[in-house]
């Protein structure tokens, strides 16, 4: 590129260490590295930083009902997550903790900047206390009357079924979720964020270039509303940061999350040669600074985050880029109709790569919500990537290896053709920097129509069975190639992996936006192998069938697990389902690795007689040679179901953790294959 390399700084969003990944947040991490990536290829310095957000409330109480410390949590979590993120080949350069020191040292740093120059102030402030619990309530953990209305069972500050908003002091009979008892009100020390402070700075930012249209427009109705102090402390007991000079009180995670970005660069900058933190938050630095967000965040974002950075002389943000949310076959994802999809299940029945061309073709640079419909995801990934991109090479595959030894013509016969599709980088260039990602998929798909024509026009099978046309079979085939290499560099941001299997094809070096204008001739490329497969509508019902939970507990449960309902525990099932469960010892009597898959293997069990074929996520803690020969326990009446590497017949119990730390039963427990377990 002849333009100066440019150093950018992106972020995602940190997600709560308290869940898994899900579709929903796939969104905004997919959309970031589809950008990233694309700066990468045109030879920006380019870094992409992410943590986990692991303080707060339900984060601790997630963890005491688990019995765990919060730590223990916040690392199991971690390291789903980190595996979520790598299988969907979002490429982090770095991906770190909010519980850190570098962010206990920003957070403090920003704090005390801040402070000395005024803009802490702290007063007595009423709030909600649980007695049994000897702790204050946050407005989500408790419950009682809607004080309009009255009706029951609602939560915080207000009413699902009138509509009506109300401080959570005036609701009736109020309990708290957690212990169940009434709470007090109790006075507590507070300690605030002078948000008022920034108001003409943060005017002038606003409308500065930073923020997406529809977002300034927003932040005009909240200056109107007028700027408020922000509380920026919680009371112990609180998982997160004591405040350095208040003892007992703790940082909101809310004051800590954004300042995790600087912790996880700075955890970067630490193991990189030649990579300074200041060069990317000095002010006046001539880097970028990009963060990618909900459109949920943006007051913490587009107010406090810059403020608070301000106020501690720290560079702002360059721009803040929100989107929509994700919605399911048009409607909001959810539990009982199998829509609130986790990353983790996805996985085990469709391939990365369809999810990621997905959102592209959906996301533009604004914040409207996107919908996965899920018939139209089905035939978008066939009829496109399968269809139309990954058939163009298979077209030409065969002959270039049959006829020619696998050896590409010494030249482009299409000059005009090759120009056209290398002309259109540029427009596809800007789109995708402006994160107009479905026009730059809609560019894209229209060559692939094109190098389509191409080849039905030149009937490359006639040539094959007509003596002497040798040389035009050869450059029609080349041609094709070319014109498959094109595409596949300008999907490359969205399709990484695709990509990367194209290029040991072509055999060529990763591809840059630069490469793509020279054509690949007199070069020799390797053997053709299938670079995606088809969608089966059978994989989409068995995901959405892994996904959906019957939620109908008894009301009484359901209170009883309050505002913990999503836990991993789960609503309690009645004796009659659990006996429906065949549980089984089984012995594993072959073990062996999946293609293409690094957390599963396969195993063969033997349940005293039949055997069974078992896609079991536990590589991570064996090798198939340990497991061989060894006895589990099974689930043997958990209908088939097909995943993406075959059948899975029944599914095997461990306990444990994850990684390392799973635990099957031992060759030598007495246990006989087949016998019942109950
Ligand atoms: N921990 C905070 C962010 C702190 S950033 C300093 C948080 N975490 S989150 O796990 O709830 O969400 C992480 C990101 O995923 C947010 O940007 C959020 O908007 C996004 N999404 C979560 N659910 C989503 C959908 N259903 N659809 C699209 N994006 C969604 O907020
Ligand atoms: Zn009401």
């Amino acid at each position: 590129m002849s333009q100066k390399a440019r150093k950018i700084l992106v972020t995602s969003a940190l997600p709560y260490a308290n869940g898994p990944i899900h579709i929903g947040h796939l969104v905004e991490y997919i959309q970031t590295d589809i950008w990233v990536r694309f700066q990468k290829m045109r030879g920006n310095q380019c870094i992409f930083v992410c943590a986990d957000d692991a303080h707060g409330t339900p984060i601790m109480l997630r963890a005491r009902q688990q019995g765990i410390a919060p730590e223990q949590l916040i690392d199991a979590v971690s390291i789903e997550h980190r595996a979520d993120f790598a299988e969907f080949n979002v490429g982090f350069d770095n991906y770190h903790s909010t519980h850190s020191e570098e962010n206990r040292f920003f957070a403090n740093t920003i704090y005390q900047r801040n402070r000395d120059k005024g803009h802490i102030s702290s007063r007595t402030i009423t709030q909600a206390y649980d007695p049994a619990e000897k702790m204050f309530l946050p407005d989500r953990f408790i419950k009682g009357e809607c004080p309009k209305c009255g009706a029951q069972d609602q939560y915080g500050d207000n009413c699902e079924v009138c509509g009506a908003s109300y401080s959570p002091s005036e609701l009736i009979n109020p309990v708290s979720t957690i212990s169940g008892v009434t709470p007090e009100q109790r006075e507590s020390e507070h300690y605030f964020f002078r948000l008022g402070d920034f108001e003409s700075l943060l005017k002038q930012w606003t409308r500065g270039g930073h923020l997406q249209k529809e977002v300034s427009n927003k932040l005009d109705e909240w200056f109107a509303a007028g700027l408020q102090e922000w509380d920026i402390s919680r009371d112990a007991p609180y998982f997160g940061f004591e405040i350095p000079d208040h003892p007992g009180k703790f940082f909101y995670v809310w004051l800590d999350a954004p300042i995790g970005y600087m912790a996880s660069f700075k955890n970067l900058c630490a193991r990189t040669d030649g990579l300074e933190f200041d060069d990317f938050w000095k002010p006046g630095s001539d880097s970028e600074l990009y963060h990618f967000i909900g459109k949920d965040i943006i007051y913490f974002h587009a107010l406090f985050w810059p403020a608070m950075l301000h106020g501690a002389d720290y560079r702002m943000p360059t721009a803040i880029f929100s989107h929509g949310f994700l919605t399911v076959n048009g409607l909001k994802m959810s539990k009982s109709r199998g829509t609130f999809i986790t990353a983790r299940s996805y996985l085990d029945h469709l391939n990365p790569e369809y999810l990621r061309y997905y959102f592209a073709a959906k996301l533009g640079s604004g914040v409207d919500d996107i919908d996965l419909n899920l018939e139209d995801f089905i035939s978008r990934v066939n009829s496109d990537l399968v269809g139309k991109v990954v058939n163009i090479a298979s077209r030409c595959a065969g002959f270039i290896r049959k006829r020619f030894d696998n050896q590409l013509a010494d030249e482009v016969s299409e000059t005009e053709l090759f120009n056209l599709f290398s002309a259109a980088g540029k427009t596809i260039a800007d789109l995708y920097e402006t994160r107009e990602f479905s026009r730059a998929v809609r560019e894209i798909m229209s060559l692939a129509d094109r190098a389509n024509q191409y080849i039905d026009e030149k009937k490359p099978w006639v040539m094959a069975k007509q003596a002497g046309r040798e040389t035009e079979l050869h450059a029609v085939c080349s041609m094709g190639l070319n014109l498959f290499r094109l595409l596949i560099g300008y999907l490359r941001p969205i399709l990484p992996a695709t990509a990367a299997l194209s290029e040991a094809f072509l055999r060529i070096e990763p591809l840059t936006w630069d490469a793509l204008s020279v054509p690949l001739t007199g070069h020799r490329i390797a053997e053709f192998k299938p670079l995606m497969t088809r969608v089966e509508p059978a994989q989409i019902d068995a995901m959405v069938a892994d996904s959906r939970q019957n939620l109908e507990a008894t009301p009484s449960t359901r209170r009883a697990v309050g505002a913990l309902a999503d836990d991993p525990i789960g609503d309690s099932i009645e004796f009659q389902d659990f006996a429906r469960l065949d549980l089984r010892v089984v012995r594993i009597i072959k073990a062996e690795d999946v293609a293409g898959a690094d957390k599963l293997l396969q195993l063969t069990l033997d349940l005293g007689g039949t055997t069974r074929n078992v896609f079991a996520g536990i590589k991570s803690a064996y090798t198939p040679a340990q497991l061989e020969g060894r006895l589990t326990v099974m689930v043997a009446n958990l209908a088939p179901r097909k995943m993406r590497f075959g059948v899975s017949e029944g599914m095997v119990l461990a306990a444990g953790p994850g990684g390392k730390e799973i635990f099957l039963l031992s060759a030598d427990s007495g246990a006989e294959p087949g016998m019942r377990v109950k």
